[in-house]
């Protein structure tokens, strides 16, 4: 692919990254959200959701709830990763979001998340990266099989704190040696 030149992902770094993502959420209308296994009546107020996001930011990386790397395409900031329940030299969760609709299905999703994991394998020194989509959200199952995520079982869970109860696939991908 052509435009794989022209991505690139980065830690989030200012007030204006964590803004970028909230709007992605609360501009969603609600069937993009449930699509995506999100109940908007679990989003937290956008200004405390805000403060939160920025004082996970400047807590010792150890300490931090979550980590997220923007997703840069021809310069612009199109989407984001995260990883939670980070434990160092161990293993994570992740998770993928390319905001703009526009851009989807013609393969930066998932050279995104490829460039995501190589970066949290690097930066946390985990031995395993885990996924758990909601199973009939069809695009990111299709992006974790591609990238050589194992399927490990599929299960009934509340996934997030902004999520509602959902069968979840559960995919691990080891590091690479
Ligand atoms: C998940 C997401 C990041 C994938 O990005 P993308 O750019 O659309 O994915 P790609 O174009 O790289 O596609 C990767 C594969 O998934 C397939 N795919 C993508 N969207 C699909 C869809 N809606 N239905 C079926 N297959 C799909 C592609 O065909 C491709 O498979 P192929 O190479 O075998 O043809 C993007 O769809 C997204 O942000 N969705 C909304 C947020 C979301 O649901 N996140 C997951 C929360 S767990």
């Amino acid at each position: 692919m052509q435009e794989i030149d022209e991505i690139e992902v980065r830690p989030f770094s200012r007030r204006e990254d964590y803004q970028l993502m909230l709007d992605y959420f609360y501009k969603a209308d609600d069937s993009v959200l449930r699509g995506m296994g999100v109940d908007r009546l679990k989003l937290p107020q956008r200004d405390k959701w805000l403060d939160a996001l920025l004082a996970d930011h400047h807590k010792p990386e150890e300490e931090r709830d979550r980590f997220y790397l923007v997703w840069m395409f021809r310069g612009e900031r199109v989407g984001h990763s995260s990883v939670n329940s980070i434990v160092p030299g161990v293993e994570a969760y992740i998770h993928m979001h390319l905001w703009n609709s526009r851009l989807r299905r013609a393969g930066l999703g998932a050279e995104f998340v490829r460039q995501s994991t190589k970066f949290y394998f690097e930066r946390f020194n985990l031995r395993k990266i885990i996924c758990e989509p909601w199973a009939e959200n069809l695009a990111p199952n299709r992006v974790l099989e591609k990238l050589g995520f194992t399927f490990v079982r599929r299960y009934r869970t509340v996934p997030g704190v902004i999520a509602y109860e959902q069968d979840v696939n559960r995919y691990e991908l080891r590091r690479p040696n």
